[in-house]
Protein backbone atom coordinates (compact mmCIF):
# COMPACT_ATOMS: atom_id res chain seq x y z
CA UNK A 1 0.00 0.00 0.00
CA UNK A 2 1.31 3.48 -0.91
CA UNK A 3 1.58 5.63 2.17
CA UNK A 4 0.16 9.13 2.15
CA UNK A 5 2.66 11.86 2.79
CA UNK A 6 2.69 14.56 5.46
CA UNK A 7 4.79 17.70 5.25
CA UNK A 8 5.23 20.60 7.61
CA UNK A 9 7.86 23.14 8.61
CA UNK A 10 8.94 25.58 11.27
CA UNK A 11 11.05 28.72 11.10
CA UNK A 12 14.31 28.95 13.04
CA UNK A 13 13.48 32.36 14.46
CA UNK A 14 14.22 31.88 18.14
CA UNK A 15 13.24 29.02 20.42
CA UNK A 16 9.71 27.83 19.59
CA UNK A 17 6.90 28.55 22.01
CA UNK A 18 4.27 26.47 23.68
CA UNK A 19 1.99 27.74 20.85
CA UNK A 20 4.17 26.03 18.22
CA UNK A 21 4.20 22.88 20.30
CA UNK A 22 0.48 22.62 20.98
CA UNK A 23 -0.63 23.92 17.58
CA UNK A 24 1.74 21.93 15.39
CA UNK A 25 4.51 19.76 16.91
CA UNK A 26 2.06 17.79 19.02
CA UNK A 27 0.25 16.65 15.86
CA UNK A 28 3.58 15.79 14.21
CA UNK A 29 4.57 13.51 17.07
CA UNK A 30 1.11 11.89 17.21
CA UNK A 31 0.95 11.31 13.44
CA UNK A 32 4.20 9.34 13.34
CA UNK A 33 2.33 6.44 14.95
CA UNK A 34 -0.25 6.33 12.15
CA UNK A 35 0.86 3.69 9.63
CA UNK A 36 -1.11 5.39 6.81
CA UNK A 37 1.43 8.19 6.66
CA UNK A 38 5.06 8.91 5.95
CA UNK A 39 6.18 12.29 7.29
CA UNK A 40 8.65 14.92 6.19
CA UNK A 41 9.48 17.93 8.39
CA UNK A 42 11.81 20.80 7.67
CA UNK A 43 13.48 23.66 9.45
CA UNK A 44 12.68 26.49 7.04
CA UNK A 45 15.77 28.69 7.23
CA UNK A 46 15.05 30.22 3.80
CA UNK A 47 11.77 31.60 5.12
CA UNK A 48 13.64 33.03 8.11
CA UNK A 49 15.76 35.45 6.04
CA UNK A 50 12.74 37.46 4.86
CA UNK A 51 13.59 39.42 8.01
CA UNK A 52 17.20 40.62 8.58
CA UNK A 53 19.08 38.05 10.63
CA UNK A 54 22.54 37.78 12.12
CA UNK A 55 24.19 34.91 10.24
CA UNK A 56 25.79 33.20 13.25
CA UNK A 57 22.56 33.44 15.19
CA UNK A 58 20.62 31.90 12.30
CA UNK A 59 23.08 28.99 12.09
CA UNK A 60 22.84 28.43 15.85
CA UNK A 61 19.04 28.63 15.87
CA UNK A 62 18.78 26.26 12.91
CA UNK A 63 20.88 23.65 14.73
CA UNK A 64 18.99 24.15 17.98
CA UNK A 65 15.64 23.82 16.28
CA UNK A 66 16.74 20.62 14.57
CA UNK A 67 17.79 19.26 17.98
CA UNK A 68 14.46 20.35 19.39
CA UNK A 69 12.52 18.40 16.76
CA UNK A 70 14.37 15.27 17.87
CA UNK A 71 13.87 16.20 21.53
CA UNK A 72 10.08 16.45 21.27
CA UNK A 73 10.07 12.85 20.13
CA UNK A 74 10.21 12.87 16.32
CA UNK A 75 12.00 9.69 15.33
CA UNK A 76 14.55 10.37 12.54
CA UNK A 77 14.06 6.83 11.22
CA UNK A 78 10.30 7.08 10.75
CA UNK A 79 10.32 10.77 9.71
CA UNK A 80 12.47 12.64 7.22
CA UNK A 81 13.90 15.63 9.13
CA UNK A 82 15.93 18.14 7.16
CA UNK A 83 17.04 21.74 6.66
CA UNK A 84 15.23 23.54 3.82
CA UNK A 85 18.23 25.43 2.35
CA UNK A 86 20.15 22.15 1.98
CA UNK A 87 17.66 20.94 -0.64
CA UNK A 88 18.01 23.35 -3.61
CA UNK A 89 14.84 22.08 -5.31
CA UNK A 90 12.81 24.28 -2.90
CA UNK A 91 14.21 27.43 -4.51
CA UNK A 92 13.93 25.93 -7.99
CA UNK A 93 10.26 24.99 -7.63
CA UNK A 94 9.49 28.38 -6.06
CA UNK A 95 10.49 30.11 -9.31
CA UNK A 96 8.25 27.90 -11.40
CA UNK A 97 5.31 28.31 -9.00
CA UNK A 98 5.81 32.10 -9.00
CA UNK A 99 4.68 31.98 -12.61
CA UNK A 100 1.45 30.25 -11.51
CA UNK A 101 0.66 32.59 -8.60
CA UNK A 102 -1.20 35.86 -8.94
CA UNK A 103 -0.04 39.17 -7.51
CA UNK A 104 -3.53 39.72 -6.10
CA UNK A 105 -3.49 36.40 -4.25
CA UNK A 106 -0.23 37.23 -2.48
CA UNK A 107 -1.42 40.76 -1.67
CA UNK A 108 -4.36 39.28 0.26
CA UNK A 109 -2.26 37.12 2.61
CA UNK A 110 -2.88 38.12 6.24
CA UNK A 111 0.66 37.26 7.34
CA UNK A 112 2.15 39.46 4.60
CA UNK A 113 -0.01 42.38 5.68
CA UNK A 114 0.93 41.89 9.34
CA UNK A 115 4.65 41.43 8.71
CA UNK A 116 4.88 44.37 6.34
CA UNK A 117 3.18 46.54 8.98
CA UNK A 118 5.72 45.32 11.56
CA UNK A 119 8.77 45.88 9.31
CA UNK A 120 7.80 48.90 7.15
CA UNK A 121 11.45 49.62 6.28
CA UNK A 122 12.04 46.17 4.75
CA UNK A 123 9.03 45.04 2.73
CA UNK A 124 11.17 42.90 0.45
CA UNK A 125 10.03 40.67 -2.42
CA UNK A 126 10.90 37.59 -0.33
CA UNK A 127 8.36 38.59 2.30
CA UNK A 128 5.73 38.96 -0.42
CA UNK A 129 6.74 35.66 -2.04
CA UNK A 130 6.95 33.76 1.27
CA UNK A 131 3.73 31.74 0.63
CA UNK A 132 5.04 30.53 -2.74
CA UNK A 133 8.17 29.11 -1.10
CA UNK A 134 5.86 27.45 1.39
CA UNK A 135 3.78 26.04 -1.47
CA UNK A 136 7.00 24.67 -3.00
CA UNK A 137 7.87 23.01 0.34
CA UNK A 138 4.54 21.23 0.34
CA UNK A 139 4.15 20.36 -3.33
CA UNK A 140 7.72 19.07 -3.80
CA UNK A 141 6.90 16.21 -1.43
CA UNK A 142 3.45 15.52 -2.93
CA UNK A 143 2.00 16.00 0.57
CA UNK A 144 -1.59 14.99 1.26
CA UNK A 145 -1.69 16.49 4.74
CA UNK A 146 -0.11 19.60 6.25
CA UNK A 147 -0.35 19.72 10.05
CA UNK A 148 -0.20 23.38 11.12
CA UNK A 149 -1.70 25.85 13.58
CA UNK A 150 -4.68 27.96 12.47
CA UNK A 151 -2.50 30.90 11.38
CA UNK A 152 -1.07 28.87 8.46
CA UNK A 153 -4.41 27.71 7.08
CA UNK A 154 -4.61 30.51 4.52
CA UNK A 155 -1.16 29.57 3.17
CA UNK A 156 -2.13 25.91 2.77
CA UNK A 157 -5.31 26.96 0.96
CA UNK A 158 -3.27 29.13 -1.40
CA UNK A 159 -0.93 26.16 -2.00
CA UNK A 160 -3.93 24.14 -3.04
CA UNK A 161 -5.10 26.89 -5.42
CA UNK A 162 -1.63 27.05 -6.99
CA UNK A 163 -1.55 23.26 -7.40
CA UNK A 164 -5.01 23.23 -8.99
CA UNK A 165 -3.94 25.97 -11.42
CA UNK A 166 -0.71 24.16 -12.33
CA UNK A 167 -2.43 20.80 -12.72
CA UNK A 168 -5.06 22.50 -14.90
CA UNK A 169 -2.32 23.22 -17.43
CA UNK A 170 -0.11 20.16 -16.74
CA UNK A 171 -2.35 17.37 -15.44
CA UNK A 172 -1.46 15.19 -12.47
CA UNK A 173 1.85 16.76 -11.49
CA UNK A 174 0.95 17.72 -7.91
CA UNK A 175 -1.00 16.05 -5.10
CA UNK A 176 -3.58 18.43 -3.61
CA UNK A 177 -2.79 19.04 0.07
CA UNK A 178 -5.23 19.50 2.95
CA UNK A 179 -4.50 21.43 6.13
CA UNK A 180 -4.66 19.41 9.35
CA UNK A 181 -5.56 21.73 12.20
CA UNK A 182 -6.08 20.41 15.73
CA UNK A 183 -9.59 20.91 17.18
CA UNK A 184 -8.13 22.32 20.42
CA UNK A 185 -4.88 24.32 20.44
CA UNK A 186 -4.99 25.64 16.87
CA UNK A 187 -4.46 29.12 18.24
CA UNK A 188 -2.71 29.35 21.60
CA UNK A 189 -3.01 32.92 22.83
CA UNK A 190 -0.59 35.31 24.53
CA UNK A 191 -0.52 35.01 28.34
CA UNK A 192 -0.56 38.79 28.72
CA UNK A 193 -3.11 39.63 26.01
CA UNK A 194 -5.40 36.68 25.26
CA UNK A 195 -6.87 38.42 22.21
CA UNK A 196 -3.53 37.96 20.38
CA UNK A 197 -1.81 34.73 19.42
CA UNK A 198 1.20 33.56 21.42
CA UNK A 199 4.20 34.64 19.37
CA UNK A 200 7.92 34.45 20.09
CA UNK A 201 8.45 37.81 18.41
CA UNK A 202 6.27 39.53 21.03
CA UNK A 203 8.72 41.85 22.85
CA UNK A 204 7.09 41.10 26.22
CA UNK A 205 8.66 37.82 27.44
CA UNK A 206 5.79 37.28 29.91
CA UNK A 207 3.45 36.78 26.92
CA UNK A 208 4.96 33.48 25.79
CA UNK A 209 6.53 30.30 27.15
CA UNK A 210 9.57 28.96 25.30
CA UNK A 211 9.96 25.22 25.00
CA UNK A 212 13.31 25.20 26.78
CA UNK A 213 12.35 27.63 29.53
CA UNK A 214 13.28 26.93 33.17
CA UNK A 215 10.46 25.62 35.43
CA UNK A 216 10.43 28.60 37.83
CA UNK A 217 10.13 31.06 34.91
CA UNK A 218 7.24 29.02 33.49
CA UNK A 219 5.46 28.97 36.86
CA UNK A 220 5.86 32.74 37.23
CA UNK A 221 4.35 33.39 33.79
CA UNK A 222 1.29 31.23 34.45
CA UNK A 223 0.69 32.72 37.90
CA UNK A 224 0.68 36.18 36.27
CA UNK A 225 -1.35 35.17 33.20
CA UNK A 226 -4.19 37.59 32.37
CA UNK A 227 -7.65 36.15 33.16
CA UNK A 228 -10.83 37.97 34.22
CA UNK A 229 -12.65 38.89 37.41
CA UNK A 230 -15.42 36.29 37.67
CA UNK A 231 -13.22 33.54 39.13
CA UNK A 232 -14.87 30.67 37.27
CA UNK A 233 -12.98 28.08 35.26
CA UNK A 234 -15.31 27.87 32.27
CA UNK A 235 -14.61 27.55 28.53
CA UNK A 236 -15.94 30.55 26.63
CA UNK A 237 -13.48 32.02 24.16
CA UNK A 238 -15.44 35.26 23.61
CA UNK A 239 -16.39 36.14 27.19
CA UNK A 240 -13.39 34.52 28.90
CA UNK A 241 -10.48 34.38 26.40
CA UNK A 242 -7.71 34.23 29.04
CA UNK A 243 -9.27 31.42 31.08
CA UNK A 244 -10.25 29.50 27.93
CA UNK A 245 -6.68 29.70 26.65
CA UNK A 246 -5.32 28.37 29.95
CA UNK A 247 -7.94 25.61 29.90
CA UNK A 248 -6.88 24.56 26.39
CA UNK A 249 -3.24 24.51 27.49
CA UNK A 250 -4.08 22.48 30.59
CA UNK A 251 -6.24 20.01 28.67
CA UNK A 252 -3.59 19.42 26.01
CA UNK A 253 -0.75 19.15 28.53
CA UNK A 254 -2.59 16.62 30.70
CA UNK A 255 -4.59 14.73 28.06
CA UNK A 256 -7.92 15.69 29.67
CA UNK A 257 -10.88 17.07 27.72
CA UNK A 258 -12.11 20.64 28.20
CA UNK A 259 -15.17 19.31 30.07
CA UNK A 260 -13.00 17.26 32.43
CA UNK A 261 -10.82 20.31 33.02
CA UNK A 262 -13.88 22.43 33.83
CA UNK A 263 -15.09 19.78 36.28
CA UNK A 264 -11.73 19.38 37.95
CA UNK A 265 -11.60 23.09 38.85
CA UNK A 266 -15.28 23.59 39.65
CA UNK A 267 -15.73 25.87 42.66
CA UNK A 268 -12.01 26.64 42.80
CA UNK A 269 -10.57 30.06 42.05
CA UNK A 270 -7.76 31.08 39.74
CA UNK A 271 -5.35 30.90 42.70
CA UNK A 272 -5.54 27.11 42.36
CA UNK A 273 -6.10 26.91 38.62
CA UNK A 274 -3.23 29.06 37.31
CA UNK A 275 -0.40 27.28 39.20
CA UNK A 276 -1.92 23.93 38.18
CA UNK A 277 -1.64 24.94 34.51
CA UNK A 278 1.97 26.00 35.14
CA UNK A 279 2.80 22.66 36.74
CA UNK A 280 1.23 20.71 33.88
CA UNK A 281 3.33 22.68 31.37
CA UNK A 282 6.51 22.22 33.43
CA UNK A 283 5.90 18.46 33.48
CA UNK A 284 5.24 18.44 29.72
CA UNK A 285 8.38 20.40 28.86
CA UNK A 286 10.92 19.05 31.37
CA UNK A 287 11.95 16.02 29.28
CA UNK A 288 12.14 18.18 26.13
CA UNK A 289 14.56 20.58 27.79
CA UNK A 290 16.75 17.80 29.10
CA UNK A 291 16.91 16.04 25.72
CA UNK A 292 17.75 19.23 23.82
CA UNK A 293 20.66 19.87 26.16
CA UNK A 294 21.97 16.34 25.66
CA UNK A 295 21.61 16.52 21.86
CA UNK A 296 23.41 19.86 21.62
CA UNK A 297 26.36 18.30 23.41
CA UNK A 298 26.71 15.90 20.47
CA UNK A 299 27.10 18.05 17.30
CA UNK A 300 28.49 15.09 15.32
CA UNK A 301 25.24 13.18 15.77
CA UNK A 302 23.16 16.18 14.69
CA UNK A 303 25.32 16.73 11.57
CA UNK A 304 24.97 13.08 10.60
CA UNK A 305 21.18 13.18 11.04
CA UNK A 306 20.94 16.39 8.99
CA UNK A 307 22.95 14.80 6.18
CA UNK A 308 20.77 11.72 6.20
CA UNK A 309 17.60 13.82 6.22
CA UNK A 310 18.90 15.96 3.35
CA UNK A 311 19.63 12.91 1.25
CA UNK A 312 16.21 11.37 1.80
CA UNK A 313 14.46 14.70 1.17
CA UNK A 314 16.48 15.35 -2.01
CA UNK A 315 15.51 11.98 -3.45
CA UNK A 316 11.78 12.77 -3.13
CA UNK A 317 12.15 16.42 -4.20
CA UNK A 318 14.21 15.61 -7.30
CA UNK A 319 11.59 13.20 -8.56
CA UNK A 320 8.88 15.88 -8.43
CA UNK A 321 11.22 18.51 -9.86
CA UNK A 322 12.06 16.29 -12.84
CA UNK A 323 8.32 16.02 -13.61
CA UNK A 324 7.90 19.79 -13.24
CA UNK A 325 10.84 20.59 -15.56
CA UNK A 326 9.44 18.25 -18.13
CA UNK A 327 5.90 19.63 -17.76
CA UNK A 328 6.87 23.27 -18.28
CA UNK A 329 9.24 22.57 -21.18
CA UNK A 330 12.75 22.81 -19.76
CA UNK A 331 15.39 20.68 -21.50
CA UNK A 332 16.54 17.64 -19.51
CA UNK A 333 19.73 18.09 -17.50
CA UNK A 334 22.65 16.78 -19.65
P1 LIG B 1 6.01 29.08 12.27
O1 LIG B 1 7.47 28.79 12.29
O2 LIG B 1 5.58 30.49 12.57
O3 LIG B 1 5.24 28.12 13.25
C1 LIG B 1 5.39 26.71 13.21
C2 LIG B 1 4.05 26.05 13.48
O4 LIG B 1 3.52 26.47 14.76
C3 LIG B 1 2.17 26.93 14.60
N1 LIG B 1 1.93 28.01 15.58
C4 LIG B 1 0.91 28.03 16.45
N2 LIG B 1 -0.10 27.16 16.67
C5 LIG B 1 -1.00 27.46 17.65
N3 LIG B 1 -0.91 28.59 18.41
C6 LIG B 1 0.07 29.50 18.23
N4 LIG B 1 0.15 30.59 18.99
C7 LIG B 1 1.04 29.23 17.21
N5 LIG B 1 2.15 29.89 16.75
C8 LIG B 1 2.67 29.14 15.77
C9 LIG B 1 2.12 27.45 13.17
O5 LIG B 1 0.80 27.47 12.69
C10 LIG B 1 2.99 26.44 12.44
O6 LIG B 1 2.26 25.30 12.09
N6 LIG B 1 5.14 29.47 7.35
C11 LIG B 1 5.30 28.54 8.45
C12 LIG B 1 6.42 27.55 8.27
C13 LIG B 1 6.38 26.77 6.99
C14 LIG B 1 5.51 25.68 6.70
C15 LIG B 1 5.89 25.22 5.40
C16 LIG B 1 4.48 25.06 7.38
C17 LIG B 1 7.20 26.94 5.92
N7 LIG B 1 6.92 26.00 4.98
C18 LIG B 1 5.25 24.17 4.79
C19 LIG B 1 3.82 23.99 6.76
C20 LIG B 1 4.20 23.56 5.48
C21 LIG B 1 5.59 29.32 9.72
O7 LIG B 1 6.06 30.43 9.67
O8 LIG B 1 5.39 28.62 10.86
Amino acid sequence: MMKKRILSGVQPSGTPTLGNYLGAFRSWVALQDDPQYESVYCVVDMHAITIRRDREELRRQTRELYALLLAIGLDPERNVLFIQSQVPQHAELTWVLNCYTMFGELSRMTQFKEKSARHPDNINAGLFDYPVLMAADILLYQAHLVPVGGDQKQHVELTRDIAVRFNGVHPDVFTLPEPYIPPVGARIMSLTDPTRKMDKSDPNPASHVLLTEAPDAIMKKFKKAVTDSDAQVRYDTTQKPGVSNLMAIYALATGLSLEETEKQFEGQGYGVFKPAVGEAVVALLRPVRERVEALLRDPGFLEAEMARGRERACAIAEKTMADVRHAVGFLPKG
